[in-house]
């Protein structure tokens, strides 16, 4: 077993196979559609993928609704399509990741149709969260628990024998009902979904809802003037509680058990991980997923709702770093995925301190500043790669796409948008289909003319024919990070903070070795002049050599270092 594990320091590219990659021509990617553009993941410098759900679903949830956690939805291939996929990527030297849901299954599930046909009390129905309605006809739900998505978080069903009856507890949609991990059964299923892709090759899971799985005893009712992305500190019913790290300790032991299964792959370097998607704040919170007999990493969401001001970065970074170094965990850094507003539109907005997580967007509202979203995410992004620890990156930022804020609403798929009574308009707008050619259909995501959300026309300039070799270009920008980031071993250095360069700045330098990187991120109005002793290895932006414009970021080593 390697003392300096891959995923210390690995950058992990999330594909959202619906939206990567269409070969069968039926405007819906797919595992081939991915296997076949895995050179671009190669050639941008990535150590690894992450693959959301890909299982048997309905899509009611665009695949976090499994039906079967163990197979591919036709919609994506088959069994042999992941296996082709993960012997390609492990060719590639791209390690796999996928996703595990076991907070919820899909309603189509045969447990919980089951569950639907047993008695209440049945052993079919303990796998779920049952319970008898409130009043004296049963007509309340349970407890006053609301859905992330919108609405009651409880439906009521109707018995076998035709009577309304008990009500079942879904945190998500009303098709995505939750697990009771009070029951055995669950946990011997999910142990068994492990070792069933552990079995087949992969290199690790992202954990679903990680922080949701286990609820507080009796299902109390909750404080529903508390936002938990708001409010830090309060404890709510249904997260983060002390249990699910029972259930992170047990599987941390199974995914040791295969750690040296995959040696002919990777040498001793072969480490299975598991990185909890856990929307937990504060910082030493969440560092309690990562303790050193729990997950390997947890997603940093507390950086990824910063601002783009330079006080609340540098705090966000300081007591981020803090908090996983207590436990010796790397910290894991993102700033999009399949459920925010890409980071390219988020900073096109005027910043402010204490931003929650934005809603979608539609056509009437107030639409961003796409030039200075770019501009600033582009730094973002190079502030983000030059940090200590493990980095997400979510398909299509490599290209500097924005969030797709005109989508017809009757194209909306997300669940958000209905539960939500419209107000919300989901998370679609970051889900649109990737651009590959600038002249082909459907910009050469799949064959023909078919996406399954409209690309709009300023996806054309973007495609990947377009930014390629292209100086300046953000997937030009994207491929010399990386570059830079493993050569000078940026992800295993340490960071000491560069005082005195004015309150919109953030600058520090990483240590690695005998190598040592000035990072200096300029989030003020006016040019900042760089220190003359510097010479600058990469710059977000333009620069002209002796001074850091505007919402740029740059890399720069000492004169006379290396
Ligand atoms: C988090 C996933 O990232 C999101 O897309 C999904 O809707 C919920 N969990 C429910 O599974």
């Amino acid at each position: 077993m390697s003392t300096s594990p891959w995923w210390r320091d690995a950058v992990i590219y999330q594909i959202y196979p619906r939206s990567f990659a269409d070969a069968d021509g039926d405007g819906i990617g797919d595992l081939p559609g991915i296997t076949s553009r895995l050179e671009h993941l190669r050639d941008l410098g990535v150590d690894a993928v992450w693959l959301s759900p890909f299982y048997v679903s309905p899509q009611n949830d665009g695949g976090y609704d499994v039906a079967d956690f163990r197979d591919v939805d036709p919609l994506f291939g088959t069994l042999a399509d992941i296996d082709a996929l993960l012997d390609r990527a492990h060719r590639l030297g791209l390690r796999v990741i996928v996703d595990l849901v076991p907070n919820h299954s899909s309603s189509e599930h045969a447990w919980f149709r089951a569950a639907l046909a047993a008695a209440p009390g049945s052993p079919e129905r303990a796998r779920y969260v049952f319970r008898d309605g409130r009043g004296e006809q049963g007509e309340r739900p349970p407890n006053n628990w609301v859905s992330n998505f919108g609405g009651p978080a409880w439906t009521r069903v109707t018995e076998p024998d035709g009577r309304p009856g008990q009500y079942y507890l879904h945190l998500f949609d009303s098709s995505q009902p939750d697990f009771d991990w009070t029951n055995g059964e669950v946990h011997e299923e999910f142990e068994s979904i492990l070792r069933f892709w552990l079995d087949r090759g992969v290199d690790g899971f992202r954990v679903d809802v990680a922080h949701g799985l286990v609820k507080a005893e009796g299902l109390p009712d909750a404080d529903l003037s508390i936002d938990p992305h708001v409010d830090t500190t309060t404890l709510l019913p249904m997260w983060d509680q002390p249990g699910v790290h029972d259930i992170y300790r047990r599987w941390r032991s199974i995914v040791d058990e295969y750690s040296e299964d995959l040696v002919d792959v990777w040498g001793d370097d072969a480490d299975r991980v598991l990185c909890a998607e856990a929307w937990v704040q504060p910082s030493a919170a969440l560092s309690r997923y990562v303790r050193p007999d729990e997950l390997h990493q947890s997603f940093n969401f507390g950086y990824l709702m910063t601002p783009w001001i330079a006080a609340d970065l540098r705090y966000s970074i300081a007591d981020s770093l803090e908090a996983t170094e207590t436990v010796g965990a790397p910290q894991t850094w993102v700033l999009s995925n399949h459920d925010v507003v890409r980071h390219a539109s988020r900073f096109g907005y005027p910043q402010r301190p204490g931003l929650a997580r934005m809603p979608g967007i539609g056509a009437d509202d107030p639409q961003p500043d796409t030039e200075l979203g770019l501009r600033r995410a582009r730094a973002a992004t190079a502030l983000m790669l030059a940090l200590p620890g493990s980095a997400y990156l979510y398909q299509g930022e490599e290209l500097g796409l924005p969030e797709v804020t005109r989508l017809p609403d009757d194209a909306r798929q997300d669940p958000s948008w209905e539960r939500s009574g419209h107000t919300d308009r989901g998370r679609d707008g970051c889900r649109v289909p990737l651009p590959w050619s600038a002249d082909a259909p459907s910009f050469g995501f799949g064959p023909g003319d078919d996406s399954w959300l409209p690309q709009p026309d300023e996806f054309g300039p973007l495609a990947v024919d377009r930014q390629d070799g292209t100086e300046g270009s953000t997937l030009e920008l994207y491929r010399k990070l990386l570059l830079l980031r493993r050569s000078r071993a940026m992800g295993r250095g340490g960071l000491s903070w560069i005082d005195g360069q004015g309150d919109d700045v953030v600058a520090f330098q990483i240590s690695s070795g005998e190598l040592d990187t000035v990072v200096i991120a300029n989030l003020g109005a006016a040019d900042l002049p760089l220190p003359d002793h510097l010479t600058v290895l990469v710059s977000s932006g333009t620069h002209d050599g002796d001074r850091v414009p505007p919402d740029t970021t740059v890399w720069a080593r000492r004169a006379h270092g290396t």
